[in-house]
């Protein structure tokens, strides 16, 4: 987590920075802050809690408006040491010459600590961060190393995870950004400099960009610039990309939050993530050709990732076996990277991510490609680790992501799964081509470019619409203090998705089972208060989960249905019923989750919760 942004160039840094660091707030606020150099000197200001704080201390401070052209700022995330001011980042060596912005965490800070403690260095913070800075420090000795060579020998003793821009008062023309298992991306436009976490705090200022990668620095010294490796001195070629974000997706419109937008903003999303990769007949996965042959004939799929990512994961589970027949197991990225899977050069291991960043992925998906396993990212940021680190791919596309609950990824990711299955399915002929014809040309949905959508745009519009009444029951519910999601089969996975979304965000406590499992423990929670959301398809666990509901209702809990039956008998279960738009069982997962989405989104609002930014939570956790 954390943000990070720098700039080196002609203008004023501080609106810069400060811009930057609003768009980057979302990987983490419990503390901001810059630092620049102004006469020879480094200036730092931080304060904990938002950027808003750091903004307000800025602005008071009459100095600010001569801060120079060089400065780094930081939005932090929390690892080690509370989120106060004084543990806020920059920070500085012990000659106060050198600063540093940091992303990640240094594992081995205790004994490094110890040892630098013992040379009679004096520590200000309890962070992990002001380690590294006190190394890098240590080293340079006013002068003894120069500067490029302090830092590489400070990352070269350092274990963990890094992203890093460093400053020091002896070099006012330089800036040393590095990177290690934490993203940094650099931009560049005519004589300027712009450092950031992702591209938000810089493509408003340039297209032109370049990734840094694992064990490179950038060495920026007056104009010029160089890509070097950490390991030692020597230079690394690098291509420079254009990127085509668009700069909308950094703002929130008509919409409240960002969120909201989100949600919103799946009518296109999905049609973006299927465009063109299908025609009235086949599946066109592109991103996975070079390695087609070899995926086809797999004996087993792992999927892996975090949180909601995960949730997909369970969801293509579910169509994979359903589709392809070929066995599929779902992990958690945290615990697959140190279980003893069994994998070899016939084993897929899929990948999940909405922002190509997260640690334990990443870590899931280096154990794989060293075990000779073809990995396959799904994920929504081009350029991103994942996208680099796997093997192949494809890309949702759904923009930037901004609200830290994730929607509009998620069913994006549902589609390529749903793609991904019929396509392996078609391969191994475990489908008749007039079968996949039907998937793919699903009727009663708007036509795509390319084939047909069949995920109905008009269906989810249809349900945006309604999202007054759903607001209407959020307020209803709003002081709850626990709610069970259950569903079965393909809705399961939704259940625990309509969960994450309630808790994330509202700080209620909420629970997702397989609507069966409930009996076998959590309904012992069940009283006149507890709330129970029922995810019901007009399908064959229809009958079942009736039963199920009986079971709650006969328990006196609240009933909430979600369906796309008109049926009697669930309006007479149900304390409250949203009804989504009767599509098919696969566009249903779709409409039940953004019905979902809204519903927790508008408890949040109710509850007046900082939705894009709800407590301890960062948007793409970067840190194990
Ligand atoms: C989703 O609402 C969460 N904030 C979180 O669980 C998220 O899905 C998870 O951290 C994985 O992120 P990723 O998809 O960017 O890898
Ligand atoms: N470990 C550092 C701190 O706690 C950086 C945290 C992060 O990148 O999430 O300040």
């Amino acid at each position: 987590m954390c943000g990070i942004v720098a700039y080196k160039g002609k203008k004023v840094c501080f609106p810069i920075l400060l811009n930057g660091l609003k768009k980057l707030e979302y990987r983490g606020y419990d503390s901001a802050g810059v630092a620049c150099l102004m006469n020879n000197k480094i200036h730092i200001t931080k304060r904990a809690g938002k950027v808003k704080e750091l903004e307000n201390a800025i602005n008071n401070k009459q100095s600010s408006k001569n801060c120079g052209g060089l400065g780094i700022a930081h939005t932090r995330w929390a690892t080690h040491g509370e989120p106060n001011q004084k543990n806020a980042h920059p920070h500085v060596d012990a000659s106060k010459k050198i600063t540093l912005v940091h992303n990640g965490i240094i594992e081995n800070y205790d004994p490094i600590k110890k040892f630098l403690k013992s040379k009679k260095i004096k520590f200000k913070s309890d962070t992990d961060t002001e380690v590294l800075v006190q190394l890098i420090g240590y080293f340079y000795k006013d002068g003894k190393l120069d500067f490029e060579k302090s830092v590489r020998a400070a990352l070269q003793r350092v274990d963990g995870a890094y992203a890093i821009v460093v400053l020091n008062a002896d070099f006012p023309d330089m800036m040393i950004a590095a990177r290690k298992g934490s993203p940094l991306v650099l931009g560049l436009k005519d004589n300027e400099f712009f450092i950031g976490s992702d591209v938000s705090p810089i493509i408003k200022h340039t297209q032109q960009i370049t990734y840094l990668n694992d064990s490179e620095m950038a060495v920026i010294n007056g104009d010029g610039y160089e890509i070097k490796s950490v390991d030692k001195d020597v230079s690394l070629p690098k291509k420079v990309e254009k990127i085509d974000y668009k700069i909308d997706d950094f703002d929130k419109g008509k919409f409240q939050y960002f969120m909201h937008k989100e949600i919103h903003e799946q009518v296109d999303t999905i049609l973006n993530t299927l465009k063109g990769r299908s025609t009235k007949s086949s599946v066109l996965l592109h991103g996975l050709s070079e390695y087609w042959e070899e995926i086809n004939v797999a004996e087993k799929i792992y999927i892996t990732a975090c949180g909601t990512s995960w949730h997909a994961g369970l969801i293509g589970k579910n169509l994979i076996e359903r589709f392809a027949e070929v066995p599929v197991h779902v992990e958690y990225a945290s615990e697959f990277r140190y279980n003893h899977s069994i994998m070899d050069n016939k084993t897929v291991v899929i990948a999940i991510s909405q922002s190509g960043e997260t640690a334990d992925t990443l870590a899931a998906i280096a154990k794989a490609n060293d075990f000779g396993a073809i990995t396959i990212g799904i994920c929504n940021v081009p350029g991103s680790s994942v996208s680099r680190e796997t093997k192949c791919g494809i890309h949702t596309r759904c923009g930037h992501e901004i609200g830290v609950a994730s929607t509009k990824a998620f069913t994006a990711q549902i589609s390529v799964l749903y793609l991904l299955a019929l396509k392996l399915a078609d391969s191994k002929k475990k489908i008749t081509s007039h079968v996949l014809k039907k998937h793919l040309n699903m009727s009663g949905y708007e036509k795509s470019a390319v084939g047909l959508n069949p995920y109905g745009t008009k269906a989810i519009k249809s349900l945006l619409r309604k999202e007054k009444s759903i607001n209407k029951m959020a307020q209803k519910y709003k002081n709850a203090s626990d709610f069970l999601y259950l569903g079965r089969g393909l809705n399961f996975p939704i259940a625990l998705e309509g969960a994450l979304k309630l808790k994330e965000i509202s700080y209620i406590h909420a629970e997702g089972y397989p609507a069966a499992e409930m009996k076998h423990g959590p309904i012992a929670l069940v009283d006149k208060n507890m709330p129970n959301v029922f995810i019901v398809p007009k399908d064959k666990t229809y009958d079942k989960i009736i039963s199920n509901i009986e079971e709650i209702k006969s328990r006196k809990g609240k009933i909430i249905i979600i369906t796309d039956s008109k049926d009697k008998i669930l309006r007479d279960l149900a304390d409250d019923l949203i009804l989504i738009p009767k599509t098919n069982q696969y566009l249903f997962v779709i409409l039940a989750t953004i019905a979902l989405q809204l519903f927790s989104y508008f408890i949040a609002v109710a509850k007046g919760c900082d939705v894009d930014q709800p407590r301890n939570l960062a948007k793409s956790v970067t840190v194990e």
